[in-house]
């Protein structure tokens, strides 16, 4: 069955600095090893930039070739259709999970970007907690494991909600968004555990929304992503991926 077609506009085109820094994270995943295939990407609080890293990684997997599959799973607040500004109708995750829709094919969507393809939230559904952590996902997660290279997750912040452990357990790995000089050392920490406890390796961390004007941030153990030069408003930098 061919997948339906959806048209994303980026109105954030981003700047040179983001784009080198989406790549870091892009080789990162690549390189952190061959069986990390499903990941996740969560954060402490919200508003950190799940979704914005989330999709500029999934387009940066697809430019280099890799068939990837990006599901938007914040079935709480969903916000692709509005800021890619997604004009066609689809069926989402929320329908599958929930049985309106029987078939994986009829919710996977093709878009304009190469080798991306997504599964949008769907509508709101009062019990996103229960439906991701349904057997289904997993099923689903399994099934699309065979056609694509990478699935990469939206989430919502796990220090809100529960749903990204959940989520977890059917993930080969995690990447936390982190917020500069928003989250707490402490909340990072909970996210971490959270995860692991679901059974989820921690594949690293994205601290986003880095200044790189400000004094001396990138002294010690972030001195490497210096050489980036001024990130601006949009910097990213991927830590260390091997570590947990
Ligand atoms: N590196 C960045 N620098 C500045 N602004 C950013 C950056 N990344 C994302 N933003 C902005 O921050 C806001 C939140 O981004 P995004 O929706 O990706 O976060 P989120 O973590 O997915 O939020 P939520 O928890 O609500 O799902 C958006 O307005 C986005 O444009
Ligand atoms: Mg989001």
């Amino acid at each position: 069955m061919a997948y339906k077609s959806i048209t994303l506009t980026d109105s954030n085109p981003g700047d040179y600095f983001y784009d080198e820094a989406m790549k870091t994270l892009r080789t990162n995943v690549q390189f952190s090893g061959k069986n990390n295939k499903v990941i996740l990407l969560t954060s402490g609080h919200g508003n950190e930039g799940k979704s914005d890293i989330s999709f500029n990684l999934a387009v940066e997997l697809g430019k280099a070739g890799k068939k990837v599959l990006l599901i938007d799973a914040d079935i709480r607040k969903s916000v692709y259709k509005e800021r890619y500004n997604i004009q066609e109708e689809t069926k989402g995750l929320s329908q599958y999970l929930s049985g309106q829709v029987e078939q994986i094919d009829e919710v996977v969507c093709k878009t304009n970007y190469e080798n991306v393809y997504m599964i949008l939230a769907g509508p709101y559904a009062p019990n996103p907690t229960e439906m991701l952590g349904d057997e289904l996902f997993g099923q689903l997660l399994k099934a699309a494991k065979q056609v694509f290279q990478y699935v990469i997750i939206d989430t919502p912040p796990l220090g809100i909600v529960v749903d990204a452990a959940v989520i977890g357990q059917y993930c080969d790995g995690a990447i936390i968004v982190v917020e500069k000089d928003s989250t707490s050392y402490r909340l990072c920490q909970k996210v971490k555990t959270q995860l692991e406890k679901s059974g989820c390796k921690i594949l690293g961390a994205v601290l986003n929304k880095v200044n790189h004007g400000g004094k001396g941030y990138y002294g010690g153990k972030y001195g490497r992503y210096s050489k980036y030069g001024k990130y601006g408003e949009y910097g990213s930098g991927y830590i260390n991926p091997e570590k947990k």
